[in-house]
């Protein structure tokens, strides 16, 4: 008899280790899946954004920077002591809100602005750091935004400005921008820059 009871008991104590065991996994596995209520992250497949093959689009637009007049779209905000006497104007900071227009004319119909800063930031050519964002207002583009982040030598035939990303239809962007000077009113300072912008987004 007495042994019997023992024979049982074995199997009862392995039965509640075991219990205990799934128990506690199953309570590590709850914790685990609270932290993870919140997603801070996790890896996704690109189609689950709707996103499905990379382009490639050109866009062309005139880029006017008016500084002069009683309605300039850029305006010098700050600069340093020693700007006006440095040879390249290093050392000031411009904010522009530049209409962006299909053709060179003042008139043209616009497609967009360009928003953003532009910085005198080299000692020895004119060399604006560009942070800009073009937003654009015309047909499927509209509400979309490119981020332009780059070094512009204004004097200089061609320059080249990096796309570093964008908004809307252009999400995940990135590319080139090229500018070129179309007209610089050397009294007034006003300045047309033709822009070819290459860019992949989906
Ligand atoms: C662009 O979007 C704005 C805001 O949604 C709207 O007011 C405007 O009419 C749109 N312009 C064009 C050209 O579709
Ligand atoms: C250049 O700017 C000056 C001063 O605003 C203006 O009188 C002149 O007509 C401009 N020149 C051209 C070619 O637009």
């Amino acid at each position: 008899m007495a042994k019997e009871t023992l024979q049982n008991l074995i199997p009862t104590g392995f039965l509640i280790i075991s219990l205990t065991l799934i128990l506690s996994f199953f309570s590590l596995a709850t914790a685990y899946n609270n932290t993870n209520e919140y997603h801070f992250s996790k890896i996704l497949s690109p189609k689950k954004l709707g996103l499905k093959r990379e382009k490639l689009s050109h866009l062309h637009f005139y880029f006017h920077d008016i500084v002069s007049g009683k309605n300039p779209t850029a305006v010098r905000v700050a600069a340093a002591k020693t700007t006006d006497s440095s040879p390249t104007g290093f050392g000031f900071v411009a904010i522009l809100d530049d209409p962006l227009t299909v053709g060179p004319e003042p008139t043209s119909k616009q497609v967009g602005r360009a928003q953003g800063i532009y910085a005198s930031a080299s000692q020895t050519d004119v060399g604006l750091l560009m942070v800009q964002n073009y937003v654009f207002t015309e047909g499927k583009y509209n509400g979309s935004t490119l981020s332009v982040l780059g070094r512009n030598a204004v004097l200089s035939a061609v320059r080249e400005l990096p796309i570093v990303g964008g908004s809307g239809l252009f999400r995940f962007a990135r590319g080139y921008a090229q500018a070129r000077t179309h007209t610089f009113n050397l009294t007034s300072g006003d300045a047309v820059v033709e822009y070819n912008v290459y860019v992949f987004h989906y």
